[in-house]
């Protein structure tokens, strides 16, 4: 059962806390500690120019992941004071409970075994039962994954699947869809295809490119109880039976991922067609268990275990590392150093890698649903302010969009650039100009551009003084914001599972040191309430009778309207199937 701090060590937590803030008043020079959203008083720049060994001091490498994050506003005293807060947390006990399979998921009374999903031994005898599981499920993927990918296993008609479709949402779909896309280069014929939102334009815009006849449907979801996924995968169905003439028996074209076997079976899916997971498992965390099937289907068993080694390689670096040489604990003390030391409550992520461009949705959930939390794991409100917004997209396509406001805007934002050195598809020179570009723009954050340089450039241009000085101050970028990089040789499986375990494990490290459990969602839930019971509304006025429910005038009044116009087709009428391809046999 969960067992909180000590009353000792919540005072020593707290005493580590003022030590902090106050090394912090002076290394950085702040007068107020918590909600100032400027730059750093920190001059960066000046810590460099007056300590020639700084990029090597705050530089690691690990699990084939080299982290640079001497461009963030720390000083050794300060970085020894982050250091501190986390030991005197108890990252390193905590860490140890997880990985030794204690509920510290306290709030669901489960525990938290993601690492074993990827762990190639056991290493105790307290996860044992579940190394066991995760062992027999991984043998009949492994056989579903070659015989999908071969062509044994057929569609009713004795067609060879060309296409899959996961029909997941949230941790079901990001990690997955993510995944899949960012392992483009390892892809084979078979192509994989991701459904998440009840939006039926999903669905159909999805299966207007499909042959019913040659289609494999993943249905993933923990729980089973998923709107979104349900209400897509009975569509799904409806669109196979009438589509491809399937008729009651699906099961030849559905297989389903979840650890609700029997509503599994009670849609429709045979018993020997289902892959269960474990409550031990949480949804943000499962790409590693049978809801990484379509990444298995997509690049072949090898390459998944292959991701599954990056990832274990970085549990055994976080296990074992110093906490000063610890890459996910490193990342931790930047977010905590942003968000509770100079009141930063964004963070961008930047993969410089076009396949990488759904990792920060992906790290949204992780992060967000994890740490996203106002209570401590005691239920009392925290003292202060806990996760940031993450978000971000691939560069270079940010630059000619909100990079404007990571350099000029007000606040100042701490950035993730994320690297690989080489491409998979080396072209002329255009890796190294989008290698070039990351590099130019942290230097842009650090150095900006100053009115001197501002003004001496305008005048270059040909501008009077008088219009070189009524300009400069627009060209001004203060520069002094932080960003850290994390470079890799290039985006496989292996180093594209450390990186995903190293921001999973950064997260936990956060979780531990705000005191918070980053394994539950109790926010999710009331809007899912509400939906249904204003769906349940809608079903009743459907049939001209009065109101049963009294809604707030605002929802009332576009619930009105949503009756007035609402459109009911039949479940298959807007999805076409495409003419059938030639398809080999099987
Ligand atoms: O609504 C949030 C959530 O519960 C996530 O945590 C989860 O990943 C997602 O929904 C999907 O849940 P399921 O896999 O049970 O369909």
């Amino acid at each position: 059962m969960y067992d909180p701090l000590s009353a000792e060590n919540q005072l020593a937590l707290q005493q580590a806390w003022r030590q902090l803030q106050e090394v912090a008043r002076q290394e950085l020079q702040l007068d107020s500690l918590e909600g100032q959203k400027q730059a750093p008083a920190l001059d960066i720049q000046q810590a460099f120019a007056s300590d020639g060994k700084r990029q090597q001091r705050f530089s690691r490498e690990a699990a084939g992941l080299y982290v640079d994050y001497s461009r963030h506003a720390i000083t050794p005293a300060l970085w020894s004071g982050l250091v501190t807060l986390a030991k005197t947390a108890g990252v390193e006990a905590a860490a140890q409970k997880m990985f030794t399979g204690e509920a510290i998921n306290h709030t669901e009374g489960r525990k938290v075994l993601h690492s074993l999903l990827r762990s190639e031994t056991c290493s105790t005898e307290a996860v044992s039962a579940e190394y066991q599981q995760v062992q027999q499920v991984d043998e009949r993927l492994a056989e579903l994954v070659e015989q999908v990918r071969t062509g044994q296993r057929c569609g009713y008609l004795g067609e060879r699947f060309t296409d899959v479709v996961n029909i997941g949402i949230g941790g079901s779909d990001l990690g997955p869809a993510m995944v899949t896309e960012a392992l483009t280069p390892y892809q084979s014929a078979l192509k994989v295809h991701f459904v998440s939102n009840v939006d039926p334009s999903h669905l159909v815009n999805t299966l207007a490119e499909l042959n019913p006849v040659t289609t494999l449907f993943v249905v993933a979801s923990k729980t089973f109880t998923t709107l979104e996924t349900l209400s897509n995968a009975t569509s799904a169905r409806a669109w196979l039976q009438h589509a491809a003439g399937v008729g009651e028996d699906i099961s030849s074209h559905f297989v389903a991922v979840s650890s609700n076997v029997e509503k599994a079976q009670a849609f429709g899916i045979s018993r020997d067609s289902i892959y269960p997971m474990w409550d031990w498992v949480g949804g943000r965390y499962s790409l590693w268990s049978a809801i990484g099937l379509p990444i298995a289907l997509a690049v072949g068993w090898e390459n998944f275990q292959a991701l599954r080694r990056g990832a274990a390689s970085m549990d055994q670096h976080f296990l074992q590392a110093p906490l000063d040489d610890n890459l996910p604990v490193i990342l931790s003390l930047l977010e905590v150093l942003s968000v509770n030391l100079l009141g930063m409550q964004s963070h961008a992520v930047l993969p410089y890698d076009q396949n990488l461009s759904q990792f920060p949705a992906f790290l949204q959930q992780l992060t967000m649903e994890s740490n996203g939390k106002r209570v401590d794991r005691e239920g009392s409100v925290l003292a202060r302010a806990s996760c940031p917004v993450v978000w971000g997209a691939a560069g270079t396509n940010g630059q000619h969009s909100f990079h404007q406001h990571l350099h000029q805007g007000t606040q100042s934002i701490p950035v993730d650039f994320l690297v690989p050195l080489q491409s998979h598809n080396p072209l002329d020179d255009q890796h190294v100009h989008l290698v070039t570009n990351a590099m130019a723009q942290a230097k842009a954050l650090l150095f900006g551009k100053s009115t001197q340089q501002a003004t001496k450039e305008l005048l270059q241009q040909g501008c009077s003084l008088e219009q070189a000085e009524e300009l400069a101050a627009h060209k001004v970028l203060p520069g002094n914001r932080p960003s850290l990089t994390i470079a890799f040789e290039r985006t496989t499986p292996e180093t594209l599972g450390a990186l995903i375990a190293l921001y999973e494990h950064k997260v936990f490290v956060s979780s531990v040191i705000w005191q918070l459990n980053a394994f539950d969602q109790w926010g999710v839930e009331l809007g899912k309430q509400i939906g249904t019971s204003i769906y349940q509304e809608i079903q009743i006025r459907r049939g001209g009778v009065d109101a049963v429910t009294a809604f707030d005038p605002s929802t009332e009044a576009l619930l009105q309207r949503l009756l007035k116009t609402e459109q009911c087709p039949p479940l298959t009428s807007p999805i076409r199937p495409k003419e059938a391809r030639e398809v080999p046999a099987c």
